[in-house]
């Protein structure tokens, strides 16, 4: 038996994956690949095939693969200090930094930065932040939390309630009380008849009678991501988050932008927030802070969520709330090496430019093909949406699964893109790195791809 088919063999046996199908897993149907090296926008799998990653894993490895200045400020920090609690104050030099270089990458009014793991475990310190907010402020009905359809923000209970997909709901009896959510700001399936201004006004509109519908009083904040990234890469209308930031105020409801798919360059600017006119409250980070070189999640907390908790402990003590890695040194110096090489080679600007390049291509390639209904994106964030038929927004039968078929045609030309697991989606967000040689090497894997599945579907 070759060392690989041992360690399928163990895989099978012993490794529980996330989102995958047991029974297939287990069986071996579900055809495995073990990642053994990666660079730039490439991976290699235990076939010695390289792979076009037009995901950056999920969407995360945003300064590419292989950079072993990560790796070195990695091992220089785990030599001189792999771990110290931050627990009463205490700190390493390098989570101090990091956290004043966060604060210049978000946009004005923020003050603090609160560390976990991942983007769901820093959504739940965000609900945990609002509730102690308002409890503090004296008013603790003020407590439920508005996502959206389509919304993703973790899979953790709560975190897995924000999200807005029913697939991460069924079987967990999620989602708990006091989520609900709102419409998905996606103007291609707006009612008919309904142009993007009046289509914006209508998601204010539901927002506010959502609001209205459940008491004001009890409404503590808003949960959004800048661009919907799992929902489906839906990019948001133009004058959307004014319209929804009015409703927000006018209730006193807190917003916290989920820029854990956005932030640190994906859209071309710092965060969503800068690039779309967003003035949260509270801010969600991940992925791109270290380019998921180590893992690290950073809690934005803005001046007025700040200025509550700061005199609230005077007189309630000390918040109840922390992680044994809050504020890892080795995560931190990932973060901090990370940073450094968005900084210095401009990679923000390169995302805005490839993007907008592979964007352009894209819709040239694809708008008015006859299995695409949709061609959308911004900065390195891409989606083509299969439809039946375009001008009807007639959905494929889900039976025929022609988002994963395409996905599958790219993945045997030697690219990954991503099945999206809303509809029939094909969602790209590479390295932020991406050249404009390779923007047009993702167009045409998935021409041939989109066209394979159109000849067969059709
Ligand atoms: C916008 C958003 N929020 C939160 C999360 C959850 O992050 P994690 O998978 O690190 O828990 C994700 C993950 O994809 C995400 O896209």
């Amino acid at each position: 038996m070759s060392d690989y088919a041992k360690l399928f063999e163990q895989d099978r046996a012993h490794f529980m994956h996330p989102s995958t199908h047991a029974h297939d897993h287990a069986s071996g149907a579900l055809p495995g690949r073990i990642i053994t090296g990666a660079s730039g926008v490439r991976i290699r799998d235990h076939q010695g095939r390289e792979l076009l990653d037009a995901f950056a894993g999920l969407y995360c490895v945003n300064i590419g693969y292989g950079r072993t200045e990560v790796a070195e400020a990695i091992y220089e920090q785990a030599k001189q200090l792999a771990y110290y609690h931050t627990y009463v104050g205490h700190s390493s030099e390098a989570i101090i930094e990091l956290s004043a270089r966060i604060i210049d990458w978000a946009p004005a009014g923020m003050k603090k930065v609160y560390y976990g793991m991942s983007g769901s475990d820093a959504n739940e310190t965000q609900i945990k932040l609002v509730r102690y907010y308002n409890n503090v402020l004296g008013r603790p009905q003020k407590k439920k939390i508005i996502s959206r359809q389509r919304g993703y923000h973790g899979s953790g209970l709560v975190t897995g309630s924000l999200t807005g997909l029913a697939s991460f709901h069924q079987h967990f009896d999620l989602p708990v009380e006091g989520v609900k959510h709102t419409l998905c700001p996606h103007f291609y399936k707006a009612p008919a008849g309904m142009d993007e201004a009046a289509f914006v006004r209508y998601c204010a509109e539901e927002l506010e009678k959502l609001i209205l519908a459940e008491g004001p009083d009890t409404v503590a904040a808003f949960i959004g991501e800048p661009v919907m990234g799992t929902g489906g890469i839906i990019v948001p209308p133009k004058g959307y988050w004014q319209a929804i930031q009015a409703v927000l105020a006018k209730y006193d409801i807190l917003l916290i932008a989920d820029e854990v798919v956005c932030a640190f360059g994906r859209v071309g600017d710092k965060m969503g927030s800068q690039r779309y006119g967003i003035k949260p409250d509270l801010i969600t980070t991940a992925k791109g802070l270290t380019s998921a070189y180590a893992p690290l999640s950073a809690v934005i907390v803005g001046e007025k969520v700040w200025d509550v908790i700061d005199n609230a402990s005077t007189t309630q003590g000390a918040m109840g709330h922390g992680w044994t890695y809050s504020g890892h040194p080795v995560c931190a110096a990932a973060a901090l090496a990370n940073l450094d090489i968005l900084e210095r080679e401009n990679i923000t600007a390169n995302a805005g430019e490839v993007g907008g390049y592979l964007n352009q291509r894209l819709r040239q390639t694809f708008e008015g093909h006859p299995l695409v209904g949709e061609v959308r994106g911004d900065g390195m964030l891409a989606a083509l949406e299969f439809m039946a038929d375009r001008e009807a927004r007639t959905p494929f039968d889900a039976s025929l699964k022609v988002g994963p078929r395409v996905s599958a045609a790219c993945l045997e030309r030697g690219m990954i893109a991503r099945a999206m697991p809303h509809g029939d989606i094909l969602g790209f967000a590479p390295p932020l790195v991406l050249t404009r040689a390779e923007a047009d090497e993702v167009v045409a894997i998935a021409k041939a791809a989109v066209d394979q599945v159109a000849s067969e579907v059709l």
